[in-house]
C-alpha cells in the first residue's frame, strides 16, 4: 500500500512536470548514460591494451638488455655493466630502475641514486624454467611492473627492470578527460536540440488546447493549427472537423428552436382564430337558439328547434374533437403507436395516392414510454411527409419492430433520393426537419441513420434501445434510454 501510494505521488509529481522538461530530461539521461557507459568501456579496455604494451615492452627491454649484459656478468666487468644498465634506464622514461643480480643473487649493479631498496630483491621470482617474470608492484601512488629475465636460465644471475605506468594512467585521464569534454558539448548541444523540438511539439498542443477551451463555451471561430501533415497536423484536422461539426449543430438547434417558437405562436393563433372563429360561432348560435325554444307556441316546433340545436351541437363537438385531435393524435395515447402509425399511414395512402405497405411486429403487448411512442410517431410522420413533399415515390414501406431491448422503425420509399451529406450540411439552413428526425431520435438514445442517394429512393433508420425495468413478473414496464 505505502509502495503503491509512493509510486502513485512519484508518477503525479513527473505527469505534473511539462512534455518540454520531460523531453529535456530524457535527452539528458541518454547522453549521461551513454557517456558513462563509453568512459567505463574506454577506461577498461585502454588500460587493459596500454598494461599490456608496457609489459610487452619491459620484457623486450630487458631481453636485449640480458643478451648484452651476460659477457660483462660472467667476466665480472662491473663498470662496462653499470655503463649498459645505466643507460637501459635512460632509454626511455617509463623505466624507472634496472639492476643486474649474480649467480648467488646479489646486486652486481644498480641504478638506485640513493641507495638499493632490499625488499625488491624477492619482490619477483621467475619460475623454473620461465623465460621471464613479471610482477606487478604497488609503491604509494604508482604502479611498477617489475621483469625479470634470468641470465643462462638463472645460473648466471638475474637481469631485473622497473616500469613506471604514471605515464600510461596519465594518458588514460587525458583520454577520458578529452570524452567528457565531449560530452559536455554534446549535452549542451542535445538539449538545445531538445529545446527547440519540444517547443515546436509543445507549441501547437498549447493552441489546440485553447482552441478546445474556446470551443467548449460556445466559441467555435477558433481553428487549431496545422502546421504538418503528421500526427500533430491530423489531430488538429479531427478537431477543426469537430468543431465545425458542433457549430454546425449548434446553428441548426438555434433555427429548430427559433422554428419550434414559430410554430408554437402561430399554432396558438390557428387555434385562437379557430375557437374564435367557428367554436365561439355556434356556441352562440346555440344560445341564440336555446333563447328561442323559449318563445314557440307549439311543442311540435319546440321539438324541430331542438333537433336543429342538437344538429349544431353535433357540429361543435365535432369542430373541437378535430381541433383536439389535430394537437396531438390520441390514437397515440389511447391505443399506442401501432394503431396510431398504421391509422396515420392509411389515411396518409389515400390522400396522397402513394401505396404504404406496413409491417409492425413485437408491439401488441406492451406499451412504450410515451416520450419513445411521441418521438418515434414523429419521426415516422416527418418521415412520410418528406416523401410526399420530394420524393416523388410511388412505394413506401414503413417496418415498425420491438424487440427484447429495441425498437427498430424503417421507413423506405422508391423515389427520386437527395445527397444526405450535402444537404445536412449545406448552409442554407432549409434542413430543420431532417435535423429534428435526429435531435428526436438522440433524446431518447436512439440512433438515426438517413440512406439515401440520388435516383436510387431514401431509407431512413431509427434504432432505440429499451430498457426493462429489472422486474420478471411478466409484467416489466419498459423505460426509455
Ligand atoms: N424522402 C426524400 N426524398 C427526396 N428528398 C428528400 C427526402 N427527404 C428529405 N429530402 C430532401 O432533404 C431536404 C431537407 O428536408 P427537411 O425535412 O429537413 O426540410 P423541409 O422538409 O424542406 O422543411 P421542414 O421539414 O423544416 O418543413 C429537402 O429539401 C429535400 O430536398
Ligand atoms: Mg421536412
Amino acid at each position: 500500500m505505502i509502495k503503491e501510494s509512493l509510486w502513485a505521488d512519484i508518477w503525479a509529481k513527473i505527469g505534473a512536470v511539462g512534455i518540454r522538461t520531460k523531453i529535456m530530461g530524457i535527452v539528458a539521461v541518454c547522453i549521461l548514460c551513454s557517456a558513462l557507459a563509453l568512459v567505463w568501456y574506454t577506461y577498461r579496455d585502454d588500460s587493459t591494451f596500454l598494461r599490456n604494451q608496457l609489459r610487452e615492452r619491459g620484457i623486450a627491454i630487458g631481453t636485449e638488455l640480458a643478451t648484452h649484459s651476460l659477457d660483462l656478468v660472467l667476466t665480472h666487468n662491473q663498470f662496462a655493466l653499470y655503463t649498459l644498465v645505466r643507460d637501459t634506464r635512460n632509454t626511455s622514461e617509463d623505466v624507472i630502475y634496472t639492476f643486474v643480480l649474480d649467480a648467488r643473487g646479489n646486486v652486481m649493479v644498480h641504478t638506485f641514486s640513493e641507495g638499493f631498496p632490499s625488499d625488491l630483491l624477492d619482490a619477483n621470482k621467475v619460475p623454473p624454467g620461465a623465460a621471464y617474470g613479471v610482477q606487478v608492484l604497488q609503491t604509494g601512488d604508482d604502479t611498477i611492473q617489475d621483469i625479470a629475465v634470468p641470465l643462462l636460465g638463472g645460473k648466471a644471475g638475474v637481469v631485473r627492470i622497473g616500469l613506471s605506468e604514471a605515464k600510461l594512467s596519465a594518458a588514460l585521464q587525458n583520454h577520458i578527460r578529452n570524452i567528457l569534454l565531449w560530452v559536455a558539448v554534446i549535452l549542451v548541444l542535445g538539449l538545445v536540440i531538445a529545446y527547440g523540438l519540444a517547443s515546436i511539439l509543445t507549441g501547437p498542443f498549447a493552441q489546440l488546447a485553447d482552441a478546445a477551451r474556446a470551443a467548449g463555451k460556445g466559441e467555435f471561430r477558433w481553428k487549431a493549427p496545422i502546421w504538418a501533415k503528421d500526427e500533430l497536423g491530423s489531430l488538429g484536422s479531427a478537431f477543426n472537423e469537430m468543431s465545425a461539426e458542433l457549430k454546425h449543430k449548434e446553428e441548426m438547434r438555434v433555427h429548430l428552436l427559433a422554428k419550434v417558437i414559430d410554430a408554437q405562436e402561430s399554432e396558438r393563433k390557428r387555434i385562437a382564430r379557430e375557437l374564435h372563429d367557428e367554436t365561439s360561432q355556434s356556441l352562440t348560435s346555440l344560445m341564440v337558439g336555446l333563447k328561442s325554444i323559449e318563445d314557440v307556441s307549439s311543442v311540435s316546433q319546440a321539438k324541430e328547434k331542438a333537433t336543429e340545436l342538437r344538429a349544431l351541437a353535433a357540429q361543435t363537438l365535432n369542430e373541437v374533437h378535430n381541433l383536439a385531435v389535430e394537437l396531438r393524435p390520441s390514437l397515440l395515447d389511447d391505443l399506442g403507436l401501432a394503431s396510431a402509425i398504421q391509422r396515420y399511414a392509411e389515411e396518409y395512402s389515400a390522400k396522397m395516392n402513394i401505396n404504404i405497405d406496413s409491417h409492425v411486429s413485437g408491439l401488441s403487448e406492451q406499451r412504450l414510454p410515451p416520450e419513445i411512442e411521441v418521438a418515434v410517431y414523429r419521426i415516422i410522420q416527418e418521415a412520410l411527409t418528406n416523401i410526399a413533399k420530394y420524393a416523388g415515390a410511388k412505394n413506401v414501406s414503413i417496418v415498425l419492430r420491438r424487440r427484447d431491448s429495441s425498437l427498430v422503425a424503417i421507413v423506405e420509399d422508391d423515389g427520386k433520393g437527395f445527397d444526405v451529406n450535402e444537404t445536412m450540411f449545406s448552409s442554407d439552413g432549409k434542413q430543420l426537419g431532417l435535423f429534428g428526425m435526429y435531435e428526436r431520435a438522440s433524446l431518447i438514445g436512439g440512433k438515426l441513420s438517413i440512406e439515401s442517394y440520388p435516383g436510387s429512393g431514401t431509407t431512413v433508420f431509427l434504432e432505440v434501445p429499451l430498457k426493462l425495468d429489472g422486474r420478471d413478473d411478466g409484467q416489466n414496464k419498459i423505460a426509455s434510454g
